[in-house]
């Protein structure tokens, strides 16, 4: 399992406790930024998490910011990704049981180291039940689908 993860200035902190949690570990991840607390936009480092997941190079993605608000909206503008703000260990293990979650989202302002690699492990020791859930994740990938069908439809229009 690899795991691609990021932040920006506000989750800097937060993400370095979670990269001890994953060395202490032994699981294998990709550390897309940032590497201080200098102001950044939170957008441009969750792309690059969410553009490693969506092309199968990591497993799952993680993304911190203050709130963890602007990368969960950011995360899930893209296709196939299904990103999950969790703030508490019970929420992180149905967003992978439930929802298949790829990208679980955290907000450094909300939660502290403790809590945040509580709520990690819970997340990366879950897995997806299917059986009802998948039926429901296939209405969101129709929905999907039905954008990228509108975009189309937009286009010849113009
Ligand atoms: C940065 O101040 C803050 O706006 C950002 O980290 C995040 O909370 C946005 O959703």
């Amino acid at each position: 399992m690899k795991i691609a993860l990021g932040s920006d200035h506000a989750g800097f902190l937060l993400k370095e406790s979670v990269v001890e949690y994953l060395r202490a570990a032994e699981l294998s991840y990709k550390d897309f930024g940032v590497s201080s607390e200098e102001s950044v936009d939170y957008p441009d480092i969750a792309v690059s998490v969410v553009n490693a997941v969506q092309a199968g190079e990591c497993e799952f993605g993680i993304l911190i910011c203050g709130t963890g608000i602007g990368m969960t909206i950011t995360a899930n503008k893209h296709r196939g990704i299904r990103a999950a703000l969790c703030s508490e260990a019970y929420s992180a293990r149905c967003a992978r049981e439930h929802n298949d979650a790829n990208v679980l989202t955290m907000g450094s302002r909300v939660i502290g180291p403790g809590l945040a690699v509580d709520v990690v492990e819970s997340f990366l020791k879950a897995s997806f039940d299917g059986g009802r859930h998948a039926r429901r994740l296939e209405k969101i990938s129709l929905i999907e689908k039905q954008m990228v069908e509108m975009k189309k439809t937009d286009g010849n229009n113009r």
